[in-house]
């Protein structure tokens, strides 16, 4: 029988220890996330490791900040509060030891490019680029990222409700890869004790179809 058991072990962690996560561990997961297939094998990735505490803390507020501005839009004090209801998840990144910045360029499709100088219409091309598959690749890296995590003992968070301060983030960090965007986040760290399971998953009769 295969031994699936880091696929099932894996959850979101949210709190950390205070431990530091050694440098190798790291390379040793961000080489398993490269490992992930990508669209036409182009690789659309690029990782930036944050460890220093007081910059991911003030990315946190950062994070707050921006949320409460969007909030401000909302009509009734009601949607507001409903807006701000999630923000301890998209800051859930506050207090880890290490947090990688995932970046994505763009995929780049040699039919699109040859069909839109040709004047295809925009229905064919939203067809073709539909699947978004540079963030697919990305996803795919994250997951290698964290199952490569999980089995060497370390809690990790997928996150992608930070980036809508992408750029506020990135003058914090002094980042700028040209013909990259910030696609999401992991927090990395030592779990706390006794962290909430995992929730439970939608049965497979619910999100299967077998077409014989
Ligand atoms: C694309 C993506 C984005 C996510 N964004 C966030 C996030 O911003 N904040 C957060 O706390 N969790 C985030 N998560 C984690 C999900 O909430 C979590 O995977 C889901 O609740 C299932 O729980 P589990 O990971 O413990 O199995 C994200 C997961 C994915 C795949």
């Amino acid at each position: 029988m295969a031994n699936l058991d880091l696929i099932y072990n894996r959850k979101s962690v949210r709190k950390f220890k205070d431990e530091e996560v050694p440098k190798e561990d790291i390379l040793k997961m961000l080489e398993a996330a490269t490992e992930a297939p990508s669209p036409k094998h182009q690789q659309n990735w690029h990782f930036v490791v944050l460890t220093n505490r007081e910059v991911i803390n003030e990315m946190a507020d950062i994070v707050t900040k921006s949320h409460e501005k969007i909030g401000e839009l909302a009509k009734t004090e009601k949607d507001r509060k409903i807006h701000m209801s999630v923000i301890k998840y998209y800051t859930c990144f506050k207090n880890a030891p290490v947090v990688i910045m995932v970046y994505g360029s763009e995929y780049k499709m040699i039919e699109y490019k040859i069909l839109k100088e040709n004047n295809a219409p925009q229905e064919v091309l939203d067809v073709l680029v539909s699947p978004q598959s540079a963030a697919q690749g990305i996803g795919a890296a994250v997951e290698n990222f964290l199952l490569a995590a999980t089995e060497m003992g370390y809690g990790t968070c997928y996150m992608t409700g930070p980036t809508h301060a992408k750029t506020e983030i990135e003058k914090l960090i002094g980042f700028d890869k040209p013909g990259f965007e910030l696609m999401s986040m992991i927090s990395l760290g030592v779990a706390e004790e006794n962290t909430p399971p995992k929730p439970p998953r939608k049965p497979l009769e619910e999100v299967v179809t077998f077409i014989d």
